[in-house]
């Protein structure tokens, strides 16, 4: 298995992924439309692997660029992470999110089947299990969605379950990623949020070099050790090593399997604090407020069977990856725009 295409490979996971994908020798093709990432990033991905993927710039949704692709290239595989990945924005504008993460995967579907590719690795998340009853979460773990981004993993998650059950030739991995964070030793390739982050590890490194002043803590009265809210945070590395696992473990008969890409370790929200001060030798000022809607107490995995399946466990723990979320955020204080 030699030519991979990446779609959305110049996101955040995506670049990773194509970093550890030219290290074990694939040929990597990216299609991305630039919505949510920055041209340099494949630059940089070239600074770090001393080759470069090759790069068609479109969108997943479109029919004849999918087939042109198909036809010029025999891909081996496909690893899709192409699609919008904001909670808040998918509830102000469900149409597009499903427009992209649920259409634009029946269309990669239809090319990859129209050109007898059924090697697929997806991108879904641990929102699919909802609030779970219990941590830590297995796979058998009941699914269920909370808004509009959660249902388009789990529209799609159903999707591939019944295209492997009409016909055996396909080959899918679904991932569920738990937290993804940190970023590439190096210090090049990371995490860009647009605006104001969302997520906490973004916002707390903003707070730590003075571009917000304060982070807020949705919470401190869960039913958890602290009372504010644990998750199970995983080095985006690991996490893209997950991906050339999951490619090496498609095989005939396979079928669709789903599996956690987590540590299986939870931490709350005041220890990634307090981590992060410790690695970054910088205070983060916060404060508590109140909780944020939609929000659980507690998510994290249990990976034993990526482990047992796929061969793959998180390597590096929580001090690692405070110190390359800080060298990223260091070394890119604006991101990739400004140098
Ligand atoms: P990202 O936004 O950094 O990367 C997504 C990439 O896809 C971007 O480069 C964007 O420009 C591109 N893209 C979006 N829509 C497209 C389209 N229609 N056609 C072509 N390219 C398109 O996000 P990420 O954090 O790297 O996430 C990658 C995947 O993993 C997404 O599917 C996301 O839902 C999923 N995921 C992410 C997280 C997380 O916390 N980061 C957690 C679980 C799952
Ligand atoms: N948090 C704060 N303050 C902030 C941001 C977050 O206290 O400013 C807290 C949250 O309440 C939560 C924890 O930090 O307890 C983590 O929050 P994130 O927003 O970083 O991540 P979530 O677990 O809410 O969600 C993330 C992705 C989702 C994905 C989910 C599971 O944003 O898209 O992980 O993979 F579905």
């Amino acid at each position: 298995m030699n030519k991979i295409l990446v779609t959305g490979g110049a996101g955040f996971i995506g670049s990773h992924t194509c970093v550890e994908l030219l290290a074990h020798a694939y040929q990597v093709i990216v299609l991305d439309n630039f919505s949510n990432s920055s041209k340099l990033v494949l630059d940089r991905v070239e600074q770090i692997s001393g080759s470069r993927p090759s790069l068609v710039e479109g969108d997943v949704q479109d029919k004849k660029l999918l087939d042109q692709l198909f036809t010029e290239n025999n891909f081996d595989a496909v690893i899709h992470f192409a699609g919008l990945k904001a909670v808040g924005e998918s509830v102000e504008r469900p149409q597009w999110y499903y427009q992209n993460n649920v259409q634009g995967t029946l269309e990669l579907l239809k090319a990859m089947s129209n050109h007898d590719c059924r090697k697929l690795v997806f991108s879904s998340s641990a929102t699919v299990y909802g609030d779970p009853a219990t941590v830590p979460i297995t796979e058998n773990f009941p699914l269920s969605a909370t808004n509009p981004y959660g249902r388009s993993k789990l529209m799609v998650e159903n999707i591939l379950r019944d295209v492997a059950v009409s016909n055996n030739d396909w080959q899918i991995s679904i991932l569920r990623y738990f937290n993804p964070i940190a970023a590439h030793p190096s210090g090049l390739i990371g995490e860009q949020p647009n605006g104001i982050p969302n997520n906490l590890m973004p916002y707390i490194a903003q707070v730590a070099i003075g571009r917000l002043e304060r982070l807020a803590v949705f919470g401190a009265d869960y039913p958890t050790d602290d009372g504010s809210g644990v998750r199970d945070y995983i080095h985006v590395v690991d996490l893209a090593k997950a991906h050339i696992k999951a490619l090496k473990s498609l095989k005939i008969g396979v079928g669709c399997r789903a599996h956690n890409i987590g540590t299986g370790e939870g931490y709350s929200v005041l220890e990634m604090i307090k981590a992060f001060e410790l690695a970054s030798g910088k205070s983060v000022l916060y404060d508590i407020v109140e909780r944020r809607a939609g929000d659980i107490a507690e998510c994290y995995a249990d990976p034993a069977l990526s482990l047992a399946e796929l061969g793959w466990q998180a390597e590096f723990g929580l001090e690692k990856m405070m110190q390359d979320q800080w060298n990223w955020q260091c070394s890119n204080p604006n991101g990739y725009e400004i140098e």
